[in-house]
C-alpha cells in the first residue's frame, strides 16, 4: 500500500523524508535503518546531519546499505562506502561497527553476499530508504531480477551505467558489477520510503505505482508491501 506525498521541490521532498525517518528513529530503542546512495537521499541525509548538530544522538542506530560497486576500492571517491561516509556517517555519531555496507573489495564476492545476507537476517529493518533507477531498479536490482532474490552480485544495465557515468570521468570508468541486497532482502523491511525527483523518474514512478507487478520493473513489487511512503516532486509525479 502506498502513501504518496507530492511536494513542490526537492527541499520539501527531503524534509518529508526526514519526518518519516525521524519518527521511526524516535520510536525504536535500536533503530535499524536500510540506507541508499544516489542523489535522491542527499537532502534527507543533510536533514539528519542538521538534526544531529542540534543535539539529537543517532548512536543507537544500526545501518545496512543497499549496495556497493565491485572492482573499485572502498576509499575510491565514487565508492558507496565513501559516499555514505561523506554524506552522512562522518557527520553523525553512528558507531562504525554498526555501519554495514556490502564489501565490493572481497576476494570472494559470492561469500561476501552470503555473509551480508546472514547479518541482515539477524535484524529487522525498521525503515528502508530507497531511490529508484530510471529503469525502475531498486538497489542495483535491474529489470529481470527475481522477486525472491537475496544479496547478490549483479551486472549493471547499460542504462544504469550511463545514468551513473556523470559521477565518473567517463562511462568506461563506471564499474560493470555490484553487490546489492536482493529484492526479497529489501522488501522484508517493515516500512519503506521511496524518494524520487525529476522528469527522468516519471515513467519508473508510474510503473512502480500504477503498472503491472512485473520483474521488468523491479520497483513494482512494492505494490505488494503494506507500508510504503513515496515522496515525489511534481516532475516525478507527472505521469501518475
Ligand atoms: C543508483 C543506486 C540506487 C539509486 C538509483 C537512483 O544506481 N544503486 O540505489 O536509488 O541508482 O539514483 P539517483 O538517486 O542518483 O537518481
Amino acid at each position: 500500500m502506498f502513501n504518496i506525498i507530492i511536494c513542490k521541490n526537492y527541499e520539501e521532498v527531503s524534509a518529508e523524508a526526514f519526518k518519516v525517518l525521524k519518527e521511526v528513529v524516535v520510536k525504536n530503542e535500536t533503530p535499524v535503518l536500510g540506507l541508499a546512495t544516489g542523489s535522491s537521499p542527499i537532502g534527507l541525509y543533510k536533514n539528519i546531519q542538521a538534526d544531529h548538530k542540534k543535539g539529537y544522538s543517532y548512536s543507537k542506530c544500526i545501518t545496512f546499505n543497499l549496495d556497493e560497486y565491485i572492482g573499485i576500492d572502498k576509499n575510491h571517491e565514487q565508492s558507496y562506502w565513501t559516499f555514505m561516509h561523506e554524506n552522512l556517517f562522518n557527520h553523525l555519531d553512528v558507531k562504525e561497527e554498526n555501519i554495514n555496507i556490502p564489501d565490493g573489495n572481497s576476494d570472494d564476492p559470492e561469500q561476501a553476499c552470503l555473509d551480508y545476507e546472514e547479518k541482515l537476517n539477524k535484524y529487522e529493518v525498521d525503515l528502508q530508504v530507497l531511490g529508484i533507477g530510471s529503469n525502475g531498479h531498486i538497489g542495483f536490482n535491474e529489470p529481470g531480477t527475481a522477486f525472491d532474490s537475496k544479496t547478490q552480485i549483479v551486472e549493471l544495465d547499460e542504462q544504469t551505467r550511463k545514468d551513473n557515468a556523470r559521477f565518473f570521468d567517463s562511462i568506461d570508468d563506471v564499474p560493470t558489477h555490484s553487490i546489492t541486497m536482493g529484492i526479497e532482502s529489501i522488501t522484508r523491511a517493515k516500512k519503506i520510503v521511496v524518494i524520487a525527483t525529476g522528469e527522468n523518474k516519471a515513467d519508473a514512478v508510474y510503473g512502480m505505482i500504477k503498472g503491472p507487478v512485473t520483474t521488468d520493473l523491479p520497483a513494482s513489487i512494492l505494490q505488494r508491501h503494506d507500508n510504503v511512503v513515496v515522496i515525489l516532486d511534481n516532475d516525478a509525479a507527472s505521469k501518475l
